[in-house]
């Protein structure tokens, strides 16, 4: 076999390697349709339970196909549009959920393979975003926390990441950050947060007290822009801000300057017969020792100006860490560890809070008795295990405790689902959490829905485009030279 003969079945390989991969990253949702929409909306017919459990392997190719086929052209030629529910139904909440994207650094130091890695994971999980924006049209998005990998990191690789973070993975609007850095740099052009002078604003809110005054709500808010149609929502980590022991002024000040307030609820439809909420809680600084405890004393007092808001409708809590469980229900088990007594590195960290798997069983308690004391139905979002959990808190209202189990216990008067959204990192398969929310009219309660929408791992991205780069810059060649 002479070389241009080889050559053209090494890329004509490549081409047909190519076709299919990005075929399957761009329809990755319809191959599993079911896990991969709004609840109900995809629900099986009988004819289709019975292909599936007696069906022959020809039957079930074909009716695999056919699904995936139909979700195709589905996604291709229909027109969304999510309020097509009857008028008089209250429309659906459609949220999606992304967990710990955990997006890393590059360093003088960091060596030219990690710094591609790292540059194509950021458009591996824009993809996932992307994909999932327009087959599914979501009301919200919300990041659970850990946006980036490392609280250890100085302002302007903090500013850096940010940018990433906007424009590479979540597609938006980078100008107000510019406009940001513009008023916050030092002498070197970098970002440089002034956490002085808002350490100065948030002691003086906090001392006037009583209550103190952290403008904490929002009402029927749908987006934070005018040119999008969902709203967003941003979640602190410990990773982005640390755990309790860790947070300075400068970690939480250059979040709230970037990513907003960490503690924040937005109610909607206050006036009507379907009351919801968000609840976004800032579950690193709730307990110590803490290095700054005034933050844990804000976050305290965030929950105590929302219990007292009487609110009377259904809640969706949205945090970071998850909520206390015996060991073997997730797979993280409950875990405390604390700077040691004499720590040289940082002295002034002895035996503050270091790391925490859950939040404690007290502090679970106190939480979920301050938000949904109004038993009304709801669900948590939680992020920080990466592997994903669902668990029921059953709440026990004669002792005021919550009991994590698999399912439903008798004797308990409410039960809330906590989800951990499975993480969208690619060595976790670049997952989607998908919630839906329903007014249920019969019985006058919202009801609350998730599903998780896997893609796969990001080698099979990075198939799909180093195949198609490889393939338009062969052939033209191969026709040139030979
Ligand atoms: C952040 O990006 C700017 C502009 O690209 C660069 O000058 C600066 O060195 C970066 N910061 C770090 C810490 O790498
Ligand atoms: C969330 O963070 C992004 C990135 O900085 C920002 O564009 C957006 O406005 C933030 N959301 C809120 C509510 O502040």
């Amino acid at each position: 076999m002479g070389g241009k003969s080889a050559a053209k079945v090494i890329i004509t390989v490549a081409t047909i390697v190519s076709i299919i991969t990005n075929i399957y990253i761009y329809t990755y949702p319809s191959v599993d349709p079911t896990k991969c929409f709004w609840r109900c909306k995809s629900s099986m017919t009988e004819y289709e339970q019975d292909i599936l459990e007696q069906g022959g392997q020809l039957e079930k190719a074909a009716y695999f196909t056919k699904r995936y086929l139909k979700d195709v052209s589905k996604q291709l030629f229909s027109k969304k549009d999510r309020l097509s529910n009857d008028d008089d139904d209250v429309p659906e909440v459609h949220m999606l959920a992304f967990g710990d994207p955990q997006i890393k650094g590059t360093f003088k130091s960091t060596p030219y393979r990690t710094r591609l890695d790292t540059f194509g994971n950021d458009y591996f999980l824009g993809h996932i975003f992307d994909t999932m924006v327009s087959r599914l049209n979501p009301t919200h998005v919300a990041v659970m926390g850990d946006l980036f990998s490392s609280q250890w990191i100085g302002d302007s690789e903090f500013y850096n990441r940010t940018i990433r973070y906007v424009s590479r993975i979540f597609k938006r609007d980078v100008s107000l950050l510019e406009s940001i850095k513009e008023n916050n740099k030092n002498a070197n052009n970098e970002y440089q947060v002034d956490w002085d002078l808002w350490g100065k604003n948030f002691n003086q809110i906090r001392k006037e007290g009583s209550p103190m005054n952290f403008d904490f709500g929002y009402s029927d808010v749908h987006s934070w822009e005018d040119n999008e149609n969902y709203l967003f929502i941003n979640l602190t980590g410990n990773h982005d801000i640390g755990y309790s022991g860790d947070i300075t002024y400068q970690h939480l000040s250059r979040y709230n300057q970037l990513f907003g307030k960490d503690n924040y609820w937005v109610e909607y439809d206050l006036d009507t017969d379907h009351p919801w909420r968000i609840v976004v809680l800032n579950s690193v600084a709730l307990e110590g020792p803490a290095l700054q405890p005034e933050f844990l004393e804000v976050t305290w007092e965030f929950l105590y100006q929302l219990f007292e808001r009487r609110f009377n409708g259904s809640t969706v809590l949205l945090t970071h860490v998850p909520f206390y469980k015996r060991e073997g229900l997730c797979s993280d088990g409950p875990e405390f560890r604390f700077y040691p007594e004499a720590y040289e590195k940082e002295p002034y960290k002895s035996n503050l809070l270091r790391s925490q798997n859950h939040l404690s069983e007290d502090v679970s308690n106190r939480v979920l008795n301050l938000i949904f004391d109004n038993d009304k139905p709801g669900i948590i979002l939680t992020g920080h295990d990466h592997e994903g959990c669902e668990t029921i808190y059953n709440r026990n209202s004669t002792n005021g405790k919550w009991v994590a189990a698999n399912t439903i216990l008798n004797n308990h008067d409410l039960n809330i689902k906590e989800v951990t959204v499975k993480s969208m990192m690619g060595q976790y398969e670049g997952n989607t959490g998908i919630v839906t929310g329903q007014f249920n009219k019969k019985i006058g309660k919202w009801q609350w829905y998730y599903t998780v929408c896997p893609f796969n791992h990001e080698h099979v991205w990075w198939v799909a485009k180093v195949t198609a780069i490889i393939c338009s810059l062969a052939w033209p060649l191969l026709l040139l030279v030979f």
